[in-house]
């Protein structure tokens, strides 16, 4: 795999090289754990301003830490604990623009001052959450969202026919 760092000028342009290589690293093997560690080594590479990229998996109903880069996290979370698990019970993305404002925030780097989470499903099931932390306030917008939420269906078509 030879995915060199790019600079680009804007969101759009740093997602669009982000999810074209997304899709290489899901067509290079079938293995669910490389190809989640090599798309949070991704996000952490090419998106600005960032603490924390990774991944919590839906098991048993919970939500497990997943393959990240970053700082080492919780986990276990509960639906409806946190951001994350506030995405599960809610069934959808969760923006924070102030973590410090947010009561049900699960501080995992004090460094972190706002979020973003994106649902992944994977054959119509909830299979777990891209979960992304910046050191500014205010760094994820509706764009940052529809462009993860691609992130997410490139994952969730490729879970979906590994898992089968
Ligand atoms: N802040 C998250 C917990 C995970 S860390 O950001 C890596 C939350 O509130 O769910």
């Amino acid at each position: 795999m030879d995915i060199e760092y790019r600079e680009f000028e804007t969101k759009r342009e740093t997602y669009a090289y982000i999810n074209e290589n997304a899709e290489k690293i899901a067509a290079e093997t079938d293995n669910v754990v490389a190809v989640l560690a090599n798309v949070s080594a991704l996000l952490r590479m090419e998106l600005r301003d960032t603490n924390w990229a990774g991944f919590y998996l839906m098991k048993d109903g919970v939500l497990i830490l997943g393959p990240f880069q970053g700082k080492p996290a919780v986990v276990r979370i509960e639906p409806g604990s946190g951001v994350c698990g506030t995405a599960v019970a809610e069934n959808r993305a969760q923006i924070v623009e102030d973590v410090h404002k947010c009561t049900n925030h699960i501080a995992c780097d004090a460094a972190s001052s706002s979020e973003i989470v994106v649902p992944i499903y994977a054959a119509g099931e909830l299979f777990g959450v891209i979960d992304i932390d910046s050191p500014s306030t205010g760094t994820f917008d509706g764009e940052d969202l529809t462009c993860l939420t691609e992130t997410a269906r490139i994952l969730g078509d490729f879970l979906s026919k590994t898992s089968k």
